[in-house]
């Protein structure tokens, strides 16, 4: 036999018994997220390279180190979505949408890409749900999207999730730090690795990822950014804490967030969980009011979050989470006759009453299919041999009490009305 293909490193089947979970994830973030008034949005896989490099960055770690990025046969330079983002921001003003609504609110379920070392919770295609609220500049807004996040993991039960929030200030905040963080950085630049002295002079603020031991040391005693803000953004900021106070929403303020991408401004934030371990991140976001405007479209401020669903389904208790999914009907079969009645009853049950029903397609005996309906935890078993056809009668068994009864092939929908 020659050698079986694999999947990619980094990438993840998701077996059956997993993707109830999934279901089951998915189904509550299209409730929760249409309660806070989030509509949903789907943009393409792929798009063109220059999206992210305007957006996320040139020297942040994604966009330098971690898109899989390509030349189609058209001569097009065309990347899979690290992010999801930045393609929302481009179909808003692409179509105007602005324009329409003076709001726009999102929210999105998608599969990204991005080629990071793989290990447990770090993936190279990953998934995220997330919002993007398009429109206000009010601290009520950064609240908002927030509480959406936080309340989210506590409707789905998660305990011990830490809020980190942080302000970066405005753009012009931003301007003075970076000039601050150079200066202080400017006497290690020798010490510094080749990444970091390229991103001296031209963006300091993404030396602050590294993940680096020595360059986490020199980056311990750098200024900090907080001590940049103006009074508008400081007031922003007191506001956004002021208005989580009140939604009693617990946070601790983390001076040295500052987040991976460089479209930020004022807000940031993350929820960690615990249990999680090294990839303990289970969400990220925050504001970005010049973003719009950096990718051509009329300045417009905006917030949002994004949350990896594979960390998500690994901090929750999955035993918990196992949804009933078993069988309404299993029918046992025995012989060419018999699969021309089983066919037609399966038929019969799914589209006349929604049933879930089992049929059968390996032609076993009736003990193994026996044992099969067993297996699956089938609530009842329409069983039909040489004798049942002869009598033109189905025998159907209870499964959970073993009690059995005959019902003519042509009372068998009507039976089921009288228990179900
Ligand atoms: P991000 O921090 O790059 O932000 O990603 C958000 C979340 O996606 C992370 O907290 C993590 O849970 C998950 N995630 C990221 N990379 C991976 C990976 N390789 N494997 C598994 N999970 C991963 C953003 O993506 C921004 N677009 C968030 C945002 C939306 N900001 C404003 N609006």
């Amino acid at each position: 036999m020659s050698d079986i293909i694999r999947n990619i490193k980094g990438t993840k089947d998701i077996l059956p018994d997993e993707a109830i979970i999934w279901q089951y994830v998915e189904s509550k973030i299209h409730i929760f997220f249409k309660q806070y008034g989030y509509s949903e949005i789907r943009t393409p896989a792929f798009e063109n390279t220059s999206l992210f490099k305007r957006s996320i960055g040139a020297d942040t770690d994604i966009v330098s180190k971690e898109m899989y990025s390509w030349t189609d046969q058209g001569g097009n330079n065309i990347t899979l979505k690290p992010e999801v983002t930045a393609s929302v921001i481009r179909t808003y003003i692409q179509n105007s949408l602005g324009k329409i609504n003076p709001i726009n609110k999102f929210y999105y379920i998608d599969s990204l890409f991005r080629r990071e070392r793989p290990q447990k919770g770090r993936y190279r295609q990953f998934h995220q749900f997330g919002v993007e609220s398009i429109g206000s500049q009010y601290p009520e807004q950064d609240a908002e999207v927030i509480a959406l996040a936080y309340n989210f993991y506590h409707y789905l039960g998660l305990k011990n999730i830490i809020l980190k929030i942080n302000s970066i200030g405005s753009k012009e905040t931003r301007g003075i730090y970076k000039k601050k963080l150079h200066d202080y950085l400017l006497p290690y630049k020798k010490d510094l690795t080749e990444i970091s002295q390229k991103r001296l002079d031209k963006n300091p603020l993404r030396i602050l990822d590294t993940k680096v031991n020595f360059e986490i040391d020199i980056i311990n005693n750098a200024p900090n950014i907080v001590d940049c803000l103006n009074d508008d953004d400081k007031i922003h900021f007191d506001n956004v804490l002021n208005f989580l106070n009140k939604m009693n929403i617990k946070y601790s303020i983390d001076n040295k967030l500052v987040r991976g991408l460089d479209y930020y401004s004022r807000t940031v934030f993350e929820i960690q969980c615990e249990q999680l371990g090294a990839q303990d991140a289970l969400c990220g976001g925050g504001r970005y009011d010049n973003l719009i405007e950096n990718l051509g479209g009329k300045s417009t401020p905006a917030i949002g979050f994004a949350a990896g669903i594979e960390r998500l389904i690994l901090a929750l208790d999955i035993k918990k989470y196992i949804i009933e999914n078993s069988p309404d009907v299993y029918i046992v079969s025995v012989g060419e006759n018999a699969i021309q009645f089983s066919i037609k009853i399966a038929n019969m049950l799914r589209v006349n009453k929604n049933f879930i029903v089992i049929t059968d397609t390996l032609r076993r005996g009736l003990k193994s299919q026996m044992k099969e309906a067993n297996k699956l935890n089938s609530k009842y078993a329409i069983i039909i041999g040489d004798n049942e056809i002869k009598n033109n009668k189905a025998t159907i068994k209870n499964m959970s009490d073993g009690n059995q009864e005959t019902v003519i092939f042509d009372n068998i929908e009507s039976y089921f009305n009288t228990i179900k």
